[in-house]
């Protein structure tokens, strides 16, 4: 039976680089960037692939979608149209040869039998590439949308555990079982075909809470933390209380964090760009929207606070903003390794127009670096 070691056939997504790096949310409108420019990213079946077929003869390791069911209006209503994750993952698969496609799912709104065996499915179409980030949602719309009642934070994490554990059981066990769980309950299971391999697939997660971070720890080979460009002194630190966590439950794992990218040749160019996109042309309604989700309102910070947060949220919803020079994007990666940091999951405005230029001058920096080996 495989067990959670076997995992480490794919540990790494695959990976000989030091520093992994993925695309992040390409399967929405507009990405994320919350921006009302023409050309912004259609998120699109055809560009999907476009964008993933690039990546792939880049070396570029993984593309990790968001699991988004309803957009957040505005002008664009942005991240309205989203392809599903797991499918669009299972059809990326299908036209790539290296990179691990994750799907975002979503626990509390899908069912652990059907979740399982489509994820088998598209690790079975990408011969072993597919990969898990496990989300507990966080918007109340979506959930209203599926008419499922969101539980209380903690619970939210009890049940994933159940939900996970099911999952694993599925992909790992050959005789027929129940599963006996508070929430779950599953009577005479079968599962078959099992992951590529006998080994599951790479399980990320992006808890920021104590208790999402603790759910990682236990289960996950992968950690998203988040952090912000004046932040990256404490990177090292927020990395290390990860992994020792970890190694208290004998595990190993590996943290990444998600990123902006603006890479131009000169700092003027890219800073314009930035500010013409994500700023004269931020899409207001929508980033408001998000913001009172949030609970962020312009009652309860002052106008300077909330102009700040406001300009965050409008491209990444914060993360590490890289917008400058092939040299100043390097220099940012390059602490972030320093820090511990496995893995940057990236995105730009525009990704495939803005991908091949990352690609000549930021890898090689890298490679360089000693942080990328030679594609
Ligand atoms: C890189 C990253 C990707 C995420 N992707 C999604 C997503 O696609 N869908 C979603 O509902 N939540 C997503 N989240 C939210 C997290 O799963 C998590 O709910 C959030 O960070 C709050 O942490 P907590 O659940 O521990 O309170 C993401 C967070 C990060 C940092």
């Amino acid at each position: 039976m495989p067990t959670d070691a076997s995992v480490n056939v794919r540990a790494g997504l695959n990976s000989r680089h030091r520093l992994k790096i993925g695309l992040f949310g390409a399967n929405c409108s507009s990405g994320r960037a919350v921006t009302r420019i023409a050309e912004r990213w259609s998120g699109s079946w055809a560009d999907c692939k476009r964008l993933a077929q690039m990546a792939d003869d880049a070396g570029i390791e993984f593309m990790l979608p968001i699991g988004r069911w309803k957009g957040y209006g505005g002008e664009t209503d942005y991240q309205g149209a989203t392809l599903e994750t797991i499918t669009w993952a299972a059809g990326l698969l299908a036209h790539t040869k290296r990179l691990v496609a994750f799907g975002t799912v979503h626990a509390p709104l899908i069912h652990p039998v059907v979740a399982a065996k489509a994820m088998v499915t598209a690790d079975q179409i990408g011969e072993g590439r597919f990969g898990l980030n496990l989300v507990c949602g966080w918007n109340e719309d979506e959930f209203r949308m599926f008419g499922v009642q969101q539980r209380d934070h903690e619970t939210r994490y009890d049940y994933a555990q159940e939900w996970l554990d099911a999952v694993k059981a599925m992909w790992s066990r050959g005789d027929e079982f129940d599963f006996d769980g508070a929430f779950i309950k599953l009577k005479e299971v079968r599962a078959k075909p099992k992951p590529v391999g006998g080994a599951r697939p790479y399980i990320m997660n992006a808890g920021a809470s104590p208790t999402g971070q603790a759910f990682a720890v236990r289960n996950c080979d992968g950690l998203f933390i988040s952090t912000q460009l004046h932040e990256l002194d404490t990177v090292a630190a927020a990395v290390s209380r990860v992994r020792q966590a970890a190694r208290e439950h004998g595990r190993e794992i590996e943290v990444f964090t998600a990123g902006v990218v603006t890479c131009r040749p000169t700092r003027k160019e890219a800073e314009e760009y930035d500010h013409y996109a994500v700023v004269e042309n931020a899409d207001i309604g929508a980033i408001d929207h998000i913001l009172a989700m949030r609970d962020v309102t312009p009652d309860n910070y002052s106008a300077e606070e909330f102009a700040a947060l406001r300009r965050r949220q409008a491209y990444g919803m914060g993360g590490v903003r890289m917008v400058g020079t092939p040299d100043d994007v390097a220099t940012v990666l390059a602490s972030l390794s320093d820090g511990g940091i496995a893995g940057v999951a990236l995105s730009f405005v525009h990704y495939i127009d803005e991908l091949p230029y990352f690609c000549a001058e930021v890898l090689p920096r890298l490679e360089r670096l000693g942080l990328r080996n030679k594609a």
